[in-house]
């Protein structure tokens, strides 16, 4: 089994990135192989102009990096969107990852891969009670496509790292990332 975090966060080793890892951790540890990937590490354009019927979209920006995402994306059994909270939503690296997404997941080829897969979201924020911009859109995406939603953590920090001191959040995280391991395993 493999679980990706795709990281959304541009700040490396800030609190996102530092509670993806706990939740790889947990997912390691339940048996599952990893990776992480940041998002802002490729170049993902916003998407272009789509036709309206979704399993016949075509993507006119595919010559960016999205098609090297998407395929690690496919090759995953549980994707964890992992995005601190930016102007009450998520980031826009998650945003543009999203949105490009729409242009492949309704396709036939792709549709039942979408379906297949466990979700899981992690996001920090400044400002208590911030977390369901990030949660809410998120879950829906996934009900959308029919995905297994896995769960969701939310977490208050502001500085860079600040999580490290959150002892409660970051055993969170590992047992989010075991549980999403365990919950797929049980599915098969
Ligand atoms: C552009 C930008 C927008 C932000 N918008 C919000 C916001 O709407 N609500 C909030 O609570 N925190 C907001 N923050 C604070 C971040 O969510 C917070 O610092 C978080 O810990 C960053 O996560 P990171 O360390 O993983 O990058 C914003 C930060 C930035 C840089």
């Amino acid at each position: 089994m493999l679980v990706l975090v795709l990281c959304g966060s541009p700040r490396k080793g800030g609190n996102t990135d530092i509670l993806a890892d706990e939740f790889l951790k947990g997912a390691g540890e339940a048996g599952a192989r990893t990776e992480k990937i940041y998002l802002d590490d490729f170049r993902i354009r916003p998407i272009g102009p789509v036709g309206d019927v979704p399993a016949k979209r075509r993507d006119v920006r595919s010559d960016d990096d999205f098609l090297k995402v998407f395929k690690r994306f496919l090759a995953a059994d549980v994707v964890c969107f992992a995005t601190p909270v930016y102007w009450q939503g998520v980031t826009a690296q998650t945003k543009c990852f999203m949105d490009r997404l729409s242009a492949y997941k309704w396709r036939a080829a792709y549709r039942g891969k979408v379906a297949a897969k466990g979700y899981a979201v992690i996001t920090a924020f400044g400002a208590a009670g911030q977390g369901r911009w990030v949660t809410g859109p998120l879950k829906a995406g996934v009900k959308w496509a029919r995905g297994t939603y896995l769960g969701d953590l939310s977490v208050t920090a502001y500085k860079k790292g600040a999580v490290k001191k959150d002892a409660a959040a970051l055993a969170r995280a590992y047992a989010l990332g075991a549980k999403a391991v365990r919950k797929m395993k049980a599915r098969v």
